[in-house]
């Protein structure tokens, strides 16, 4: 057992979140030899049954959950910051090509390294991340996550049409190829798979029809696509697809919608859309630096709220401009802002927190396992400074309540504000 002292936040299970000024996290084995959370609370009231126990004290830091990263592209890592006129311009000339590299060997395993430095240095402990369409990039990302004890999900791109040479698939090898990544990796430590066709433009119908008879048969196995994202790309899928009711309609019709299938954008759905997103049990994920970045439109989170369908925070690297939860936060704020109708505050800071820890987690099928620090939940976890930077440390120290420092830190927040990420199952 490892206590570990400081201000402390978590979540309760409808997102309000808990707050204790000085708190006890106390991290031990479970029965199966599992590191877990024991106990998290107020150090008053808890610690005197840990007498004895090593601790760790942190004063003026906080211990907050890793964040839940649903939706990242990590051989997009060298694509961030790349302009174009819209997704569809922006995949032919910016990633298309740089994901053509990933064929060589050793290449992936070089971005992957940096790309697992860098969720860890911004505080993600958990993620659900594309690949390329090569097998040899998701044995590569898989194979670093382990080293590192991380939770992450990840698969690789099914694209066998509307691709160019060097990324494009064959289909019944891409099927193939798929079924044996999922035999070796799905379930290895905290590792998943997830199938993962790119999006419906560049996959044929049996390639689509492939990846839903695998989603059936291993039903406990992730899927991950885009959808709705940009308008040009909706209209193409209706030029595709024109028996399905929507671009939504066309992974229903391929079986691709059940729980542990996350889409990422659902921008430009309907009410059906967003319906059939409740009634599947799908989650979407909201990536605003993205959307924003690339002109892709607004998430409606009215929309979503009443439908009733869960979704949580991405910040779909390379589309996406940062690795920073903060930014992420913060753009989804702005967004949140956008979208309304009635004039007023956007999202609240504990509603946009939770969207990136444990209702992320939630909407990966994670609930109580990942994203919180509840008695037995995994306890990854950050150790936040909020005196990283001048600003941060003069205006956290002026925050009045628990709103006021988060959104201080939501706003003034990069990767300075890490100050450790702590890793509950490094051996
Ligand atoms: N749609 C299909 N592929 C991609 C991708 O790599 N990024 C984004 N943002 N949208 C996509
Ligand atoms: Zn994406």
């Amino acid at each position: 057992m490892h206590l570990y002292r400081s201000a402390l936040l978590r979540f309760t299970d409808d997102g309000q979140a808990v707050y204790e000024e000085d708190g006890l996290l106390a991290i031990g084995p479970d029965a199966h030899g599992r590191q877990r959370v024991q106990a998290a609370g107020a150090w008053q009231q808890l610690s005197p049954q840990f007498a004895g126990q090593p601790v760790t004290h942190w004063p003026g830091r906080i211990i907050a959950p890793g964040f839940v990263d649903m939706h990242i592209h990590y051989p997009q890592t060298d694509v961030v910051g790349s302009p174009a006129e819209g997704l569809l311009p922006w995949l032919e000339n910016y990633t298309f090509p740089h994901e053509k590299r990933f064929v060589a060997h050793g290449y992936g395993e070089q971005v992957a390294h940096f790309f697992c430095d860098e969720l860890l240095r911004n505080g993600v402990t958990t993620a659900l991340a594309f690949a390329t369409s090569h097998p040899q990039s998701v044995d590569a990302l898989f194979t670093e996550a382990r080293h590192r004890q991380l939770r992450l999900i990840t698969g690789k791109v099914l694209q066998d049409r509307h691709s160019p040479d060097g990324v494009r698939d064959e289909t019944e090898q891409s099927l193939i190829d798929t079924e044996a990544l999922i035999q070796r990796w799905h379930g290895v430590d905290r590792l998943g798979y997830a199938i993962t066709p790119r999006f419906a433009p560049t996959s044929t119908p049996a390639q689509l029809r492939g990846a839903g008879e695998l989603a059936a048969r291993y039903p406990d196995v992730w899927i991950q696509s885009h959808v709705a994202e940009n308008l040009d790309e909706v209209r193409w899928v209706q030029e595709l697809f024109p028996r399905s009711r929507s671009y939504l309609a066309v992974y229903d019709d391929f079986g691709l919608m059940r729980e542990r299938a996350v889409y990422a954008h659902c921008i430009h759905l309907d009410e059906a859309d967003r319906a059939l997103m409740h009634e599947r049990r799908s989650a979407a994920a909201v990536s605003p630096t993205s959307n924003l970045f690339l002109g892709s439109g607004f998430f409606d989170y009215a929309g979503a709220d009443r439908a009733g369908f869960a979704y949580g925070l991405a910040s779909d690297v390379g589309g996406g401009t940062s690795f920073s939860p903060f930014h992420t936060m913060l753009a989804a704020y702005y967004v949140g802002r956008e979208g309304q109708t009635k004039p007023g505050l956007s999202l609240p800071p504990q509603q946009l927190w939770w969207q990136h820890t444990a209702g992320a987690a939630r909407a990966l099928g994670l609930q109580g396992v990942a994203g919180n620090l509840q008695p037995g939940c995994e306890g990854d976890f950050i150790v936040l400074n909020p005196q990283a930077t001048p600003l941060l440390a003069r205006r956290t120290a002026q925050a009045d309540s628990l709103d006021e420092l988060l959104f201080a830190m939501i706003v003034l927040g990069d990767d300075r504000l890490v100050e450790q990420t702590v890793i509950s199952q490094a051996k």
